[in-house]
């Protein structure tokens, strides 16, 4: 079976990694990527959304742009992570296409015109998919299902000691999704933190395979797996967004649990942080927010092998 399914991104290196991984996988077709600000502003992660896809021979897909702003807070994005054009130390030719503008707008109507049918994988902040919901409340239920990279459940934060950089880019939009009551399952940092390539195979398996793909692959990843040297954190990348995508097409491959979670909007050293409410002998009736699907655990070597096998050929 094959699944329609929207890719809002915030391309951003691990974005860009996502993108090439459905786009290689035959059970998913891309109606289209709808761009957000985040890992770099609007008109930067548009850019690469177009290069992507024209570096794969796939530019009949349609790129929407999107919000160039978050809901409410100040915009914060992590060239320090992706470089300063989002890419890291890769350079692929520009794009001859535009994108066209509405991403909520497209998502919004997709959703409507297609009840049940369309997967929603937003691997950037939510800030398209709140915008859509406030174009008309109850669209995002209406989606199949909303798999979201983001969040830090029982794991510290990347952002800031308690929150996940795509929560905290849009923490009002994050919670918005939450409280939509769409059939969202989070993909967080507990998970996404099991599934990274090391610095080692890089250099070792994936720099000597000369395809235009490793290269692109390794130019990308120079600079994340410099500042892990740097500051002695992992040496390698981390498989966030591609994460989600492996979740839509192999949902196996993970230990979801149900938690009644909401998202921090005003904490001056929490903001964006998930907070789920594990309370012991608590009724329902009294725990804060909404319950939610939240990925907790990852067959780890499959999901890497499937990312090696369909992106790298290798
Ligand atoms: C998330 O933040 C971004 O840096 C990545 O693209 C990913 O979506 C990880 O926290
Ligand atoms: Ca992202």
């Amino acid at each position: 079976v094959v699944m329609d399914v929207i890719l809002d991104v915030d391309p951003g290196v691990d974005d860009a990694m996502a993108i090439l991984l459905a786009l290689a996988s035959d059970e998913i077709n891309i109606l289209a990527l709808t761009v957000v600000s985040g890992n770099v502003p609007l008109r930067s992660g548009v850019d690469n959304a177009l290069k992507v896809l024209a570096f794969s021979g796939r530019s009949e897909i349609p790129v929407y742009a999107g919000a160039d702003a978050p809901l409410v807070r100040a915009p914060v994005h992590a060239k320090q992570v992706h470089g300063e054009t989002g890419l890291g130390n890769a350079e692929l030719a520009p794009s001859e296409r535009e994108a066209r503008p509405g991403a909520s707008e497209f998502i919004q109507k997709t959703l409507t015109t297609h009840p049940g049918k369309v997967t929603v994988l937003a691997v950037g902040p939510l800030t398209n998919l709140a915008l859509a919901e406030r174009i008309e409340a109850g669209t995002l239920a209406r989606a199949k299902q909303v798999v979201v990279m983001g969040g830090a459940a029982n794991e510290p934060g990347n952002s800031s000691p308690t929150a996940e950089f795509n929560f905290v880019g849009d923490p009002h939009a994050a919670r918005e999704v939450i409280q939509s009551r769409a059939a969202v399952t989070l993909i967080p940092l507990d998970v996404t933190h099991q599934v990274g390539i090391p610095a080692e195979e890089i250099d070792r398996k994936i720099r000597p395979m000369g395809s235009g793909v490793a290269r692109f692959f390794c130019e990308m990843t120079d600079i994340v797996v410099g500042l892990g040297r740097e500051a002695g954190g992992y040496v390698g990348v981390y498989l966030h967004d591609p994460a989600a995508v492996v979740y839509a097409l192999r949902p196996e491959l993970f230990d979801v649990v149900e938690y009644w979670c909401d998202i921090e909007t005003e904490g001056e050293l929490t903001l964006g942080q998930l907070v789920v409410d594990q309370r012991e002998g608590l009724p329902e009736s009294r725990r804060r927010g909404v319950l939610t699907r939240i990925a907790v655990g990852v067959s780890s070597e499959e999901v890497l092998g499937l990312f090696r096998q369909r992106v790298l050929k290798g």
